[in-house]
């Protein structure tokens, strides 16, 4: 059984980009991270990220068929993307939305999420270790 793991724009600047708010670690290390993570709890992970939003509404098309469940941080398309919310819901799996950040001590305008209302979960300022507490709870929601 495979996970879908989705990283939205700019997040393939981890590490880089504003590191006192997003860390140091790098979307490898995430990457690795979650793949460890599933592998240890008996799921694939399938790995994508784009700055392209219709990129990973296809991703998550495809998903349909060959996921269990999707992992999730849509970055700024959190806060603006009724296509990536009607994409989630249209395929009918599991979600867990995770944000590197505390968006909710952050800029008003981070603190509304279009995707929140359909996902299982939503996990916010724990850095990195927070896509491995999403695998886990979805692997949980899953057995
Ligand atoms: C983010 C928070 C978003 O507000 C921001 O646009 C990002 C990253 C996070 O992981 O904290 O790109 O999703």
């Amino acid at each position: 059984r495979r996970i879908l793991l989705v990283n939205g724009p700019n997040l393939n600047l981890l590490g880089v980009r504003e590191p006192g708010v997003y860390g140091s670690d790098t979307l490898d290390d995430v990457v690795a991270l979650a793949s460890e993570t599933a592998r240890g709890l008996g799921f694939e992970l399938r790995a994508v990220q784009s700055n392209h939003e219709g990129v990973l509404i296809d991703a998550i098309h495809e998903a349909r068929t060959e996921c269990a469940a999707i992992v999730i941080n849509p970055g700024a398309f959190t806060h603006t993307s009724i296509a990536l919310r009607d994409a989630l819901s249209g395929v009918a799996l599991p979600v867990a939305e995770v944000h590197l950040s505390n968006v909710h001590a952050r800029e008003e305008f981070r603190h509304h999420s279009y995707i929140s209302p359909i996902a299982e979960f939503v996990i916010a300022g724990a850095g990195i270790q927070g896509y491995e507490f999403a695998v886990r709870r979805l692997a949980a929601l899953l057995a």
